[in-house]
């Protein structure tokens, strides 16, 4: 890894490949009209993968090897429930995408690695296109979970509109099993993820500076997203290799994290000795702790993947239908 280029004396960015010090002010400003049209390649590889998850799942239904079928045995009935699963693949795609765009934002804002053949320019524009998927993606999972309950309903169709839309967009709308916690976890990823992400459009209007404090906080749209997934999908709610292996995905991002706390790409926001630190003693000792808490996390996570204990169901016997409550 190597650090990226210098910036101004002040320490604000003038690297075209940090965040909020973008290109875009000297070659013609980079608008959400231009990110969205420069969105489609990895949005059309995203449909993609999302199709490809889809079919997986739905072979996997129809097997009855499932674990979703395990949870839900009435699932089984693939012309009934087709949506519930195209939104689970939309929930993997949005996942992956977070993942990939959060990768690429720990490495504009931290020591960029030797090895890669992108430039800072390239880079960040496919954190901000694949940041825009992600938005997209969520809120396909969350829309076709949304039609899937208009169309389980019976009730006429205005109320089962009303009854889905609070349902699946109103925290506390749902309100029976995990789904009480898990689906205001996925909500507040989407409500958060939409400013956090957007706010970049308008960064000229708020400030630079007050944009990139706040973007800071995307990384709580990541850690509600993988909580939810962990806590509600069913794709991964018993014990197994697959939910260890989604455990183990979070190792990078939280080395990344680490790093980019560490080695800032922003000299300003290297942590120096107490004694030289600019701001109160009270904020040095909150930065040292947040530090200090991700090497915790780091250790964490290498205890749930080497012990393989990753608060997973027992998976049932076999000859049972599921005793689990989904709701
Ligand atoms: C309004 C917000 C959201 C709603 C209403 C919602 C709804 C749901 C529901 C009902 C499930 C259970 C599906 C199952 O049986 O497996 C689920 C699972 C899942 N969700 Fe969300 N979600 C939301 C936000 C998110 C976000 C922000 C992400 C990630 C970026 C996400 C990713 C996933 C994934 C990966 C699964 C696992 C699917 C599986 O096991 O196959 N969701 N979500």
């Amino acid at each position: 890894m190597t650090s990226s280029p210098a910036r101004s004396a002040s320490g604000e960015a003038d690297d075209p490949a940090v965040p909020g010090a973008d290109s875009g002010e000297r070659k013609g400003r980079a608008t959400l009209r231009s990110d969205l049209r420069a969105s489609l390649p990895d949005g059309v590889v995203a449909l993609v993968v999302t199709a490809a998850v889809f079919a997986l799942l739905y072979h996997r239904i129809r097997a009855e090897t499932s674990s979703t079928v395990s949870v839900m045995p009435f699932m089984v009935d693939t012309g009934e429930f087709w949506m519930y699963f195209l939104s689970q693949a939309f929930g993997w795609s949005a996942l992956l995408w977070a993942w990939i765009t959060v990768v690429l934002g720990l490495l504009l804002s931290g020591p960029r690695p030797s090895w890669s053949r992108l430039s800072g320019q390239r880079l960040e524009r496919l954190h901000r296109t694949t940041s825009l998927n992600s938005i997209a993606l969520i809120a396909a999972h969350a829309l076709l979970f949304a039609a899937q309950l208009v169309r389980s309903d019976t009730a006429r169709w205005y109320s089962a509109l009303g009854t889905a839309f609070v349902e699946t967009f109103v925290p506390g709308g749902y309100d029976s099993g995990t789904g009480k916690l898990a689906i205001p976890l996925g909500q507040a990823a989407l409500y958060l993820a939409i400013p956090l992400g957007l706010l970049f459009y308008v960064r000229h209007r708020i400030g630079p500076r007050t944009w990139r404090v706040l973007h800071r906080f995307v990384i709580v749209v990541y850690i509600l997203s993988v909580w939810h997934t962990l806590l509600y999908g069913t794709n991964v709610w018993y014990d197994g290799w697959f939910r260890t292996a989604v455990w183990l995905l979070q190792l990078p991002v939280a080395a990344l994290l680490l790093l980019r706390l560490v080695r800032p790409a922003r000299r300003s926001e290297k942590l120096r000795g107490p004694r030289v630190h600019p701001g109160s003693p009270m904020g040095w000792a909150l930065r040292l702790s947040g530090r200090l808490a991700v090497v915790g996390v780091i250790l964490a996570l290498i205890g749930v993947v080497v012990s393989g204990n990753d608060g997973g169901r027992t998976v049932p016997p076999a000859d049972t239908s599921s005793s689990h409550d989904h709701d």
